[in-house]
């Protein structure tokens, strides 16, 4: 889904690795790149965007603050639109591998994450505890909305429903996939969340997408792979990249 940052002209591309403190990213297909520019089209220029090429993963340092470091930069560089992507497995019966879908809300419950209280997070310091730990509404239902109607009008089916995040890097066991349905999860992933947090911690208006790239463990009799991971994102990402300009132009 980071190929998307090839849309942009005129890029100007800083390799995570020669950012001081910046956590290097250990997944393949996560490349490790910051990507600012804008799309162009027909004489028309986008906003300015800053596309972050792989993420950082909870499980590759087992500190959440290093996950949340994006969202720290675009805010600090002044972004005022946060819009979040990731690959997941899908437990809702509905969906296929392949689906696209709108996260409308998430499940912080296994391993969750909340903002330190004291410390250097930077919301204000009188901000009840409430408001740091549970968000209204975590997702912009304006910035959403674009999102489906970018989607219908390029006849891109989009599914919706509710992501949780666990600490990976294993994937579940079937058991583990039949208690998130029960629990309300639609689909699963190990990202995200601590960052979506964050995003709207710093006052950025925040939606999400995750791709479909594998029905969720003991769901299809075939076993989970990285491989096919990869495999669904790449038949997906001209989708994927044509959802993403239109949204984009939305803005
Ligand atoms: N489980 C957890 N994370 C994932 C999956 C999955 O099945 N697919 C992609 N990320």
């Amino acid at each position: 889904m980071g190929d998307f940052a090839d849309e942009l002209s005129d890029p100007i591309i800083i390799p995570t690795a020669t950012i001081p403190s910046y956590p290097v990213s250990t997944v393949q297909g996560h490349a490790g790149k910051l990507v600012f520019g804008s799309l162009k089209e027909q004489g028309k220029q986008s906003k300015p965007l800053l596309v972050f090429q792989g993420r950082v993963h909870f499980y590759e340092t087992h500190d959440v603050g290093r996950t949340l470091l994006p969202a720290y930069i675009a805010s600090g560089l002044g972004a005022q639109v946060f819009l979040a992507t990731n690959a997941a497995g899908g437990i809702n019966r509905l969906f296929s591998a392949g689906d696209l879908m709108l996260i409308e809300d998430y499940l912080n419950v296994f391993l969750r994450f909340s903002p330190p209280r004291n410390g250097n997070f930077p919301v204000a310091a009188n901000t009840p505890i409430e408001v740091i730990a549970t968000p209204k509404n975590p997702f912009d239902p304006v910035l959403s909305g674009h999102i489906l109607s970018a989607a219908a009008e390029l006849k891109i089916p989009m599914q919706k429903g509710t992501y949780c995040w666990l600490s990976g890097p294993s994937y579940e066991t079937p058991a583990e996939i039949e208690m998130l349905r029960r629990l309300g999860a639609d689909a699963v992933g190990m990202s995200t969340v601590p960052e979506i947090i964050t995003a709207n911690q710093l006052g950025m208006k925040v939606a999400g997408i995750s791709l479909v790239s594998n029905m969720a463990a003991g769901m299809t009799g075939e076993k989970l792979s990285h491989e096919e991971v990869n495999q669904t994102a790449g038949r997906v990402k001209e989708r994927f990249t044509k959802l993403m300009r239109e949204v984009i132009w939305r803005l």
